[in-house]
C-alpha cells in the first residue's frame, strides 16, 4: 500500500467509525458500543458490534472484523486505497494527488517492462536447446504451439542474470525490475525465475502483471512446483483472475463463468474448446474476484480439485458467491483428477461432459459433503448430520433451502419432515458456522489467579493461530518481520512455530526479500511441511499485526504471572507482587497501539 502509516493513522484519528458505518447501516447504542444487522452475511439480529474506543467492528455471527478502512473496502467491494479515499473524504482529509491510489501513477512503465520480460521468455523458449526440452514437455502435456502463443508461455533461462542483463540492454532500470519482482539484488543483480516454464498472468484488463514458473526438469532440489510473482505494485494475486480478460466476451455470451483452481485447468478446457473460465491460482475466491466476476455473469460453476484443500475453498466459496447473490454451482471431479488429469486419463468429452452436464448447486453439494459422513444405522452420526444441516440453515435463512433440506433429510434418515422440523425449531442458535473468532480480550486478573484456579485463559489455539497468522504476514515481508522482531524479541512461543519464525528472522537478516528457493533450503523437511500447511491455511481468520502482537504478548503474559503468582502464594514477596502488576501494566499498554497499523 503506497499511503504511508502517518497518513492512514491521521485518517483513522479523524474518521468517526460510528458515524461513518452509520452511514451504511442503521445503528444502535448499546452500552459502550454500537451494534447493527451486519451486512457481511444475511443477518435477522443485529450481530455487527462496533467499538468507538476500539476503532473497530465486529460481526459474532459471520466473523467479519476489521477496521474503518476495511469496512468500507468490504461493503463498497474496492480497492483498499480506494476505501481509504472514500474514509478520507468523508472525514475531510485530503490527500495528495500523488499518494497511494490514483490507479496510475503511471503503471504503464512496468507494465511494459513485463511485455518485454515475457517477449524475452517466449523467445528462450523458442530459440535454444533448453527451450527445446521445455517444449518437449510442453508438448507431452498436449500444449501445443497455439497453445504457447495464445497463452504466452515461455522458459526463463537457468543461468543467474540472462534477464536481467537483457532488460538492463533494453535500457529498464534495476531498480523498476525489482520493483516488479523480476530481479533481486544480493552481491549482484540475478533473475528471481530461473529454468522454469513461465506462464504470463494478466490483471483484469489485459495487462502482464507477474509470471508464475512451473518446474519441468527432474531435480533432486526440492523446489516448489510452482514459483508465483510476489506480491508488488502491479502483481495483486487476490485482485486478479487468470484468463479474465480474454475470456470476458464468451462469458458474457455463455452467461456463465468456470472458476478454477489453477492456470493449467483453465487451459485444460481449452483444449476442451471450453473458453468461459477463469482461475484463482491457487487461493481462495476474494470478494474482488467476486465483484470482477458479477459484472459479467452471476453463473458461477465451481470447479475445484477435489482434494481437502479443494473442498474447503469450495465451501467457502459457495458462502461467498451466496452472499453476493450468484446461482452457484458445483463440479465434482472424479478420482480426485483435476479438470488437466481428467482429460488426460478420460478424453476430451468427459471434461465436456463434466462441466457443462454434472454441475450440482452449492446447496445439494453442501449436502452432499455432509451425507457422505452419515451412517443411518449409527445415532451419532444421524446427530452430528442433523446438526450440520441445521446450521447451514440456520446461515442461510430461506424457505425455500430449508424445505429442500428437511425434504431430502427425511427421505435420507427415513424419518419425516415434521419431526425434523420439531427437532430443528429446538436447535439452538450455533454461531460457531463460518464464524472467525476473534473475541480475544482477555485481561490478565491477578487477584482471581492467586485466590482461585486461574480461570478463562487465552485458549492456546488461538494463540496458536496468532503464531501462524504471524507467519503469513511476516514471509512475504521484511519490514513485518523486522517488526516482530523488535515487538515480541525472544518470546515464549509454541516450539515448532518458533523455530520457523527465528529462521524468519534469520533469513531476513541477510536478504532484503524473499526467494524462496533460498529460504526453503534452510529448513528441514518438517520445518518445511509446518511452513507449507501455514502458508496455504485459509481458513484461519486474518488478524491485524498489532493484534496479533496483543495476543502473543498476552499469552506470554499470562504464561510468566502464572508462575510469578504460583511462586507468590508459595513465598510472597513485594517484588513479585511488582513484577506482577509491572506484567499487567505492558499488556494494558500494548492494547493502546490499535491505530497504527
Ligand atoms: N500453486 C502455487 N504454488 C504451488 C502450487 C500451486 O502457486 N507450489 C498455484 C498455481 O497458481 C496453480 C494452482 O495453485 O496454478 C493450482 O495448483 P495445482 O493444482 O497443484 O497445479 P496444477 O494446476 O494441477 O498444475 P500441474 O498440472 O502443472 O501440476
Ligand atoms: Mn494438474
Amino acid at each position: 500500500m503506497s499511503f504511508s502509516e502517518e497518513l492512514l493513522n491521521k485518517i483513522k484519528k479523524e474518521a468517526d467509525i460510528v458515524k461513518i458505518i452509520g452511514e451504511y447501516i442503521k445503528l444502535e447504542k448499546k452500552g459502550a458500543n454500537f451494534v447493527g444487522l451486519c451486512p457481511f452475511h444475511p443477518d435477522t439480529n443485529p450481530s455487527l458490534s462496533i467499538s468507538p474506543a476500539k476503532n473497530i467492528y465486529k460481526c459474532f455471527s459471520c466473523g467479519a472484523a476489521g477496521n474503518v478502512f476495511t469496512f468500507v473496502q468490504n461493503y463498497e467491494h474496492v480497492p483498499f486505497s480506494q476505501a481509504v479515499r472514500i474514509v478520507a473524504a468523508k472525514c475531510g482529509v485530503t490527500i495528495d494527488a500523488d499518494s497511494g491510489l490514483n490507479e496510475g501513477p503511471n503503471l504503464s512503465k512496468y507494465y511494459e517492462i513485463m511485455q518485454k520480460a515475457t517477449a524475452f521468455y517466449e523467445f528462450y523458449l523458442k530459440n535454444t536447446n533448453d527451450g527445446k526440452i521445455a517444449l518437449s514437455y510442453l508438448h507431452s502435456r498436449h500444449l501445443d504451439d497455439e497453445i504457447i502463443k495464445r497463452f504466452r508461455i515461455g522458459l526463463a533461462p537457468a543461468a543467474m542474470d540472462l534477464l536481467y542483463r537483457s532488460l538492463l540492454n533494453d535500457k529498464v532500470q534495476p531498480l523498476n525490475m525489482i520493483e516488479v519482482g523480476l530481479v533481486r539484488s544480493g552481491k549482484e543483480y540475478y533473475d528471481v525465475f530461473r529454468n522454469r516454464i513461465m506462464f504470463a498472468i494478466e490483471d483484469l484488463l489485459g495487462n502482464i502483471v507477474g509470471f508464475s514458473g512451473r518446474v519441468y526438469q527432474k531435480s533432486d532440489l526440492k523446489e516448489a512446483k510452482y514459483v508465483n510473482s510476489s506480491e508488488n505494485i502491479i502483481f495483486k494475486k487476490g485482485q486478479l483472475l487468470y484468463n479474465y480478460k480474454n475470456a470476458l466476451n464468451e462469458i458474457k455470451s455463455a452467461n456463465r463463468v468456470f472458476v478454477f483452481e489453477g492456470f493449467m485447468d483453465v487451459i485444460a478446457a481449452y483444449r476442451a474448446s471450453i473458453l468461459n473460465t477463469v482461475a484463482t491460482m491457487g487461493t481462495a475466491l476474494t470478494q474482488q474476484q467476486i465483484k470482477a466476476l458479477n459484472k459479467v455473469t452471476n453463473n458461477v460453476t465451481l470447479c475445484y480439485d477435489s482434494d481437502f484443500a479443494g473442498v474447503e475453498a469450495t465451501k467457502k466459496a459457495i458462502h461467498l458467491l451466496n452472499q453476493a447473490k450468484f446461482n452457484v454451482s458445483v463440479v465434482r471431479f472424479p478420482d480426485e483428477l483435476d479438470p488437466d488429469e481428467v482429460i488426460n486419463k478420460y478424453g476430451i468429452d468427459r471434461l465436456k461432459q463434466l462441466l457443462s452436464n454434472e454441475a450440482i448447486t452449492g446447496i445439494d453439494y453442501l449436502y452432499e459433503l455432509e451425507k457422505k459422513n452419515l451412517l443411518v444405522a449409527d445415532i451419532n452420526s444421524v446427530e452430528a448430520f442433523k446438526q450440520k444441516i441445521f446450521e447451514y440453515m440456520q446461515y442461510y435463512r430461506s424457505q425455500v433451502l430449508n424445505e429442500r433440506y428437511l425434504k431430502q433429510m427425511a427421505k435420507d434418515l427415513n424419518t419425516s419432515i415434521e419431526s425434523l422440523q420439531a427437532d430443528f425449531k429446538n436447535t439452538p442458535l450455533k454461531s460457531s458456522f463460518m464464524q472467525l473468532d476473534t473475541d480475544h480480550q482477555e485481561v490478565v486478573d491477578f487477584k482471581t489467579k492467586i485466590t482461585t484456579k486461574p480461570r478463562k485463559k487465552t485458549p492456546k489455539l488461538k494463540f496458536s493461530i496468532a503464531e501462524r497468522g504471524l507467519i503469513r504476514q511476516i514471509y512475504w515481508s521484511k519490514d513485518n518481520c523486522l517488526r516482530a522482531q523488535s515487538v515480541l524479541g525472544p518470546i515464549f512461543v509454541l516450539p515448532k512455530q518458533r523455530d520457523l519464525l527465528y529462521s524468519l528472522y534469520d533469513y531476513y537478516q541477510i536478504y532484503p526479500d524473499m526467494d524462496e528457493q533460498i529460504y526453503k533450503s534452510r529448513l528441514t523437511p518438517e520445518m518445511l511441511d509446518l511452513l507449507v500447511d501455514i502458508l496455504k491455511d485459509t481458513k484461519e481468520p486474518f488478524i491485524e499485526l498489532n493484534e496479533i502482537f496483543d495476543l502473543i504478548s498476552q499469552y506470554n503474559n499470562e504464561k510468566v504471572t502464572e508462575n510469578v503468582a504460583t511462586s507468590f502464594i508459595e513465598e510472597p514477596s513485594i517484588d513479585k507482587l511488582k513484577q506482577i502488576s509491572q506484567l499487567k501494566k505492558s499488556t494494558i499498554k500494548f492494547k493502546g497501539s490499535d491505530n497504527n497499523d
